[in-house]
């Protein structure tokens, strides 16, 4: 039987996050007694996240996993998972905008649901620190998103689920929306949201880009036809 949380957390250019985000993470999870292993999957970084990482993983349990070349949030989320043995999940950005102090609240809502996500649109909840262009961006990808799923934050990238809701779910990573993705195509019964407040990242820079909100509009298109609302084109 599998046991603990398995926190995947995809980088590329994190040095500046890094160094803090584990150990919070795991003072986060020993405050609650949880057992649990971060995996890192970094693309390479050219600033030197995985030396870092490299490093604090001779005091703490995790894992790196350094692909050759930058492929996306998606696919490392994926291949993190891949090589995660928790028998929960948990999914969440390097940069601080997701909270680490928010953890155990999502492992004991999964005591009683199958998929927690964290949501800025519920009591509780907020946005700290971005323009109203993000607002508005991040509005109208969510709006796209309504046939999909009835979640408050559709477009949420923190969040934590139990293993066995994917397994057989053929998973087709595509840019940066894999929460999505698993809410949509993973077998789960009981969905639970979390609240917390998204602050804007203090150090690094975001990774969207005019690409990534390209590869959103394949990747729903997908999702819809997937679905069956949407009848697939030649
Ligand atoms: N390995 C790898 N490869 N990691 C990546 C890549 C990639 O190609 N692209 C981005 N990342 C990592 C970043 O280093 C960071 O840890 C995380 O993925 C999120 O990237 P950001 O660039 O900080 O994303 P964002 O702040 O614009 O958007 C985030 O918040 C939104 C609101 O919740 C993401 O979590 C979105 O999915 C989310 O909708
Ligand atoms: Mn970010």
């Amino acid at each position: 039987m599998r046991k603990g949380v398995s926190i995947i957390i995809p980088t590329y250019n994190e040095r500046e996050n890094i160094g803090r985000l584990i150990p919070a993470i795991f003072s986060a999870l020993s405050k609650a007694s949880i057992k649990g292993e971060v995996i890192v999957v970094d693309d390479n970084s050219p600033d030197g996240t995985a030396r870092i990482v490299s490093g604090l993983s001779k005091k703490f349990n995790v894992k790196l996993i350094v692909r050759e070349k930058k492929a996306g949030l998606s696919s490392a989320v994926l291949e993190g998972i891949k090589n995660s043995s928790g028998e929960i999940i948990g999914v969440m950005d390097a940069d601080f905008s997701h909270p680490p102090g928010k953890i155990p609240e999502f492992a004991k809502s999964l005591e009683h649901a199958d998929i927690a996500i964290g949501s800025r649109f519920i009591g509780g909840g907020g946005i700290r620190g971005w323009s109203s262009l993000k607002m508005s961006r991040s509005a109208i990808a969510s709006l796209l998103a309504r046939g999909l799923t009835s979640v408050s934050d559709p477009m949420s990238g923190f969040f934590f689920f139990r293993r066995e809701i994917i397994s057989g779910a053929s998973l087709r990573p595509k840019g940066y929306k894999i929460g999505l993705e698993i809410m949509v195509k993973g077998k789960h019964a009981r969905v639970a949201e979390v609240p917390y407040v998204f602050h804007d990242r203090m150090r690094g820079k975001s990774k969207f880009n005019a690409k990534e909100a390209i590869n959103y509009l394949v990747h729903i298109t997908r999702l819809y036809v997937h679905k069956g609302k949407l009848v697939a084109w030649p």
